[in-house]
């Protein structure tokens, strides 16, 4: 059947088809025959028979897209494109950011153009939704869905009327309870890869502010895993035990019960159910498949509040699901970021009403999570090595916050196994080309791999700028980089930024210190500049640094000359980035 109106998304961390989510929903009320993917299922030769699309993608990393969108972008993005090919073609599209970075949604802002010079006709200007928005990015999609919706109603029949805003959707999978003799599992086909702890440490002191922990990973079983330097792990973490009893004792679940799931709506698969077999126990589904630990995103309360028997809850869950009520939800949700089982403690009546069959519609799969792996296979064959910064911080809600994925690593120990994929990371790096690599923190994690490899390859000329607080706490690797160094294999530059109190020192800081070294390398010798960790600002700061670097060093060369030649740069990847907030 042909589709009215179809949704493909693409993201990183689950916004983007929160988002889809929430607009295949209310398509599905309208009544149009719509359907909702993520565009790495989607081929582009299909877009000729499509008369509506939404696009939802968010950037990521320093102004790149996400990895979902990566087949699709190389396609729609070639230059031997007919520029009328998708004008028959109605479009619109929603690009999620966070305007503190200085590539502001520009992965939307390109795709729109694009599709505009495809001769795509564009029904509305493009959407950015905002994550600096106090309200976050519903702020601005909100107001844009209704005259999106005003639009399609223009361009596309409908059958049926809006319907009353209470009555609940059909569940997406049918869930069915089954005795001992009928639950026959079938043997799932591995979709990951498999590993087991060989060491587990933690790198840090114990009065440090964080823990860092350095993990090795024996990988023998899986004689086909390859990866490269700069290539990223992606770990697959499990619900904290005590965490999976609370949420089964909240909804009358027996743990053993066993029961067998089909999935009814095939228009929409969320990204991280689609993997799910079909015979389940509710322990192995709470421990390794619902999402029970993030922070809720709005489809879970705009499905919530309709299970509720309950006034009082039913009406609080009603307005955190409602446009005006998103003020509220921010403060008691997003902002101290209590998470989908504190939610439910705090609504226990409504949780112990929640139908079996509505669990994948309510609540997310749980997300991989991207580590950059800290080791050559050249050199470590059979291993994984990483650097793992441990997520702990401090909201107003009285216990910290943990992330789920590095507080699961924290807490394994040799021999227990793990379920990881490889995927290839931002960086392509030059075979022999001399090296600068600027890697703060855990952001050294990707350049121990890059040395190693290229230690075992011979290869000379590398440069190492690392920045950490202390000296004395978190200076990774600090007995390797002198061997290397005593070897004439690397030149290491240390900012430790909180040694002297008096004056705080930055890698950038460094960097321009030791001017002469960037000027002969970059601008001289055409090295190649690789610059990894924390998003916030170091990146911004290292490039503004190296900027000053080229104007300081040719008193011909004004400001915007200089953004201009650094821009180049980038395009031609002599300057690449791999950051994460
Ligand atoms: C390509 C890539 C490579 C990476 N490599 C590494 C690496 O080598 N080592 C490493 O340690 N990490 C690395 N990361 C980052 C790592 O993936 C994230 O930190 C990940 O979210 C940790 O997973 P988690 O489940 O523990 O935390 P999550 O549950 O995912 O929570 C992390 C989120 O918590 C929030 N948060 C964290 N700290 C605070 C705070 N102080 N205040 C408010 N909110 C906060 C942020 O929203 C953050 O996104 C990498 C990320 C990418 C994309
Ligand atoms: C590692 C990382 C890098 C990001 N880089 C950018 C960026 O360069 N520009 C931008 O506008 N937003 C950036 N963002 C913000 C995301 O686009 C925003 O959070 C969005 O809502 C995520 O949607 P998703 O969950 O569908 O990926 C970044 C977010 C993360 C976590």
């Amino acid at each position: 059947m042909v589709n009215q109106l179809l949704i493909l998304y693409a993201g990183e961390t689950g916004n983007s088809e929160d988002v889809a989510r929430m607009v295949y929903r209310a398509a599905k009320k309208l009544g149009l025959q719509s359907k909702a993917m993520s565009i790495s299922d989607y081929q582009m030769s299909q877009l000729i028979d499509e008369t509506l699309v939404l696009f939802i993608c968010s950037t990521t990393g320093q102004g790149n897209e996400p990895t979902p969108l990566k087949r699709f972008w190389t396609l729609i993005m070639r230059k031997n494109l007919p520029n009328d090919c998708l004008s028959h073609l109605n479009a619109a599209v929603i690009g999620l950011g966070d305007s503190s970075y200085m590539l502001y949604n520009v992965v939307g802002k390109k795709l729109f153009k694009r599709l505009q010079s495809l001769g795509a006709k564009m029904i509305l200007d493009l959407a950015l939704g905002d994550d600096q928005h106090d309200l976050g990015l519903w702020a601005s999609v909100t107001p844009w869905l209704q005259e999106f919706w005003d639009k399609v109603k223009q361009l596309v029949p409908l059958t049926k009327g809006l319907n009353p805003d209470d009555i609940i959707f059909e569940p997406s999978y049918q869930v069915d309870v089954l005795g001992c003799n009928e639950y026959k599992p079938d043997i799932p086909k591995p979709q990951v890869n498999s590993g087991s702890i060989i060491c587990n440490e933690r790198v840090t002191p114990s009065s440090h502010f964080q823990e860092v922990r350095f993990i090795k990973i024996c990988i023998n079983n899986e004689p086909d895993l390859i990866y490269q330097p700069g290539d990223v792990v992606l770990i697959h973490p499990k619900n904290f035990p005590d965490e999976v009893a609370i949420f089964c004792s909240l909804l009358n679940l027996n743990p053993s019960m066993k029961f067998r799931c089909r999935q009814l709506d095939m228009n929409f698969t969320e990204y991280g159910h689609n993997n799910l077999p079909e015979f389940l126990d509710v322990h192995t589904l709470v421990t390794q498949q619902l999402d029970i630990h993030s922070v809720p995103k709005r489809s879970f309360f705009d499905l919530l509040w309709r299970f509720s028997e309950d006034d009082l809850e039913r009406e609080k869950l009603r307005e955190f699901a409602s446009t005006e009520g998103q003020q509220e939800l921010y403060n008691y949700c997003h902002k101290p970021k209590r998470n989908i089982l504190e939610v439910l403690q705090d609504f226990p009546h409504t949780a112990s009403k929640i139908p079996l069959n509505y669990l994948f519609d309510l609540i997310p799969g749980i997300r991989p999570r991207a580590f950059s792996i800290a080791s050559s296979m050249k050199m470590y064959p059979n291993e994984i090595h990483l650097l793992v910064a441990v997520v702990k911080f401090k909201t107003k809600l009285r216990s910290p916050r943990t992330g789920l994925c590095s507080n699961y690593l924290a807490q394994l120990v040799k021999g227990d196994s793990i379920n990881l994929t490889i995927r290839r990371g931002e960086f392509k790096i030059p075979h022999s080309d001399p090296l600068i690599m600027v890697g703060p923190g855990t952001g050294v994690a990707p350049f121990r791999s890059i040395i190693q490899e290229r230690f075992m390859d011979k290869i000379p000329d590398n440069v190492l700028f690392f920045g950490c607080r202390f000296s004395n706490a978190d200076y990774y690797f600090k007995d390797e980089w002198e061997e290397y160094q005593s070897k004439s294999h690397l030149q290491v530059f240390t900012a430790f930024s909180r040694d002297n109190p008096a004056k705080k020192w930055y890698v950038q800081d460094e960097m321009l210190a030791n001017r002469s070294i960037i000027e002969d390398f970059i601008i001289k010798r055409g090295s190649t500049l690789l610059i990894a960790g924390s998003s916030n600002q170091m990146p911004d700061d290292v490039r503004n640094c190296v900027k000053k670097i080229i104007i300081d060093c040719n008193n011909q060369i004004g400001e915007d000359e200089a953004e201009k030649l650094v821009c180049k740069l980038e395009a031609c990847r002599k300057i690449q980035y791999e950051c994460w907030s």
